[in-house]
C-alpha cells in the first residue's frame, strides 16, 4: 500500500490571513495530462478540450518578500533563456492580481526552477499559479481558491489546475477544473526530458494541419481506471490527442517512448504539447529501476521520477 501523497481535504484557502512580514515560500508541482482530448478550435483560436490533469511531484519554488518594487530573479532550469521582465508569466500574474484587489504590485521574487521549460509540463504556468498564491498572501489580500483560479484563468488555460493540484477534470480551454477524487493513491512515473522545447502553440497548430480530428474522446475510462488504483489498466487508458503532432515536429521522441516500453514501462505518451515522454511505473521501485534504464540509454537530456497527485501551488 503506497501512502496517499494528497489530501482531498485541503482547507489551506479557507482560513483568514494577514499579510506576511517575513518571506513567503511557494512551491508548486509540474503536471501531466493523463488524458487529452483535443476539439475543434473555437472561435477564440482556443481548442475545446476534455483533459485529466495530473500534479506530480517536480516542483519548482518562489520566494516572495515585501519590496516598494516588482522584482524577479532566478536559478534553476531556464535560467538565461527565460524573460524575466513584464512578458514573464509570473510578472503578469501579479499585476492581475494587484488589478484585481487594488494592492500595489509590489514584491521581490526569486523563483527556484526544477521543472524543466517548454517541456509539456506546464512549468510556466506553475509559476504564474505560485505567484497568485505567494503574493496573496504576502499582501494578506486573502482571495478564496475561487478567486485565484477565475485570476489564474484569465493568464492561461491550465493555470487554475496548478492554483488546485491532485487530479482533475479540465474541460472548456482546460481552465475549468473539477477535481477528481481517487481515493489518495500514488501514482508513479517517469519522465524522459529532452534537449530542446517545443512551442505549445506551435503542437496545436500541427494538431490543426494534420486533420485537427480528435480521437482521446470521453475520458470515462480512464476515470474508472484511476479508481481502480491497478497500473496496469491505467496503463491502457492513458491517452493524449497531440501526441502525433509532437511525434510529427519531432520523430526521435518516438524512439525515446520505445525506449521506456523497451525498458519495462506499462505505458509511454507524450506529455501535454511535449517533448517530454512520461511513463508509468509499477510502483515506486520500478520507477527507480526504470529511471536507471533510460538513464543509461542515454536517450533523452534528463530522466526524472514524480509521483502523483500531489496538491497545486501551497504556501511552505
Ligand atoms: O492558454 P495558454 O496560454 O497556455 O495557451 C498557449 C497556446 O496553446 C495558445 O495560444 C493556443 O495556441 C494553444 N492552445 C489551444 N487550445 C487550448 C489551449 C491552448 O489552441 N485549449
Amino acid at each position: 500500500m503506497t501512502e496517499p501523497l494528497f489530501s482531498e481535504d485541503d482547507e489551506e484557502f479557507d482560513r483568514p490571513r494577514l499579510a506576511a512580514h517575513g518571506p513567503v515560500r511557494v512551491r508548486v508541482p509540474a503536471k501531466i495530462n493523463l488524458h487529452l482530448h483535443v476539439g475543434p478550435v473555437r472561435p477564440d483560436g482556443f481548442h475545446e478540450l476534455t483533459t485529466v490533469y495530473h500534479a506530480i511531484g517536480l516542483y519548482d519554488e518562489l520566494t516572495a518578500r515585501r519590496g516598494d518594487t516588482l522584482t524577479l530573479t532566478m536559478e534553476g532550469e531556464g535560467t538565461g533563456a527565460l524573460s524575466l521582465g513584464e512578458d514573464n508569466l509570473i510578472m503578469r500574474a501579479v499585476r492581475a492580481l494587484a488589478a484585481e484587489t487594488g494592492h500595489d504590485a509590489f514584491a521581490r521574487l526569486h523563483l527556484k526552477k526544477q521543472i524543466p521549460i517548454a517541456a509539456g509540463l506546464a512549468g510556466g504556468s506553475a509559476d504564474a499559479a505560485a505567484a497568485l498564491v505567494a503574493c496573496d498572501h504576502l499582501w494578506g489580500t486573502g482571495l478564496a481558491r475561487d478567486d485565484l483560479a477565475a485570476i489564474a484563468a484569465t493568464l492561461g488555460s491550465d493555470i487554475p489546475f496548478l492554483v488546485l493540484g491532485g487530479t482533475a477534470l479540465g474541460t472548456g480551454r482546460g481552465e475549468l477544473v473539477s477535481p477528481v477524487l481517487t481515493g489518495g493513491h500514488a501514482w508513479h512515473w517517469v519522465l524522459a526530458v529532452a534537449d530542446e522545447g517545443l512551442s505549445t502553440p506551435v503542437v496545436y497548430k500541427t494538431f490543426d494541419e494534420l486533420g485537427g480530428v480528435g480521437v482521446a474522446g470521453s475520458p470515462d475510462d480512464l476515470l474508472a481506471a484511476l479508481r481502480q488504483r491497478d497500473p496496469e489498466v491505467l496503463a491502457d487508458r492513458l491517452a493524449n490527442d497531440l501526441q502525433a503532432a509532437a511525434l510529427h515536429l519531432r520523430p526521435e521522441l518516438r524512439q525515446v517512448l520505445d525506449a521506456g516500453l523497451d525498458a519495462g514501462a506499462l505505458a509511454g505518451l507524450v506529455s501535454g504539447s511535449g517533448p517530454t515522454c512520461v511513463f508509468l511505473a509499477e510502483d515506486a521501485r520500478h520507477a527507480a529501476l526504470l529511471a536507471a534504464e533510460l538513464e543509461a540509454r542515454a536517450c533523452c537530456r534528463a530522466v526524472r521520477t514524480a509521483a502523483g497527485p500531489v496538491p497545486g501551488a501551497r504556501v511552505l
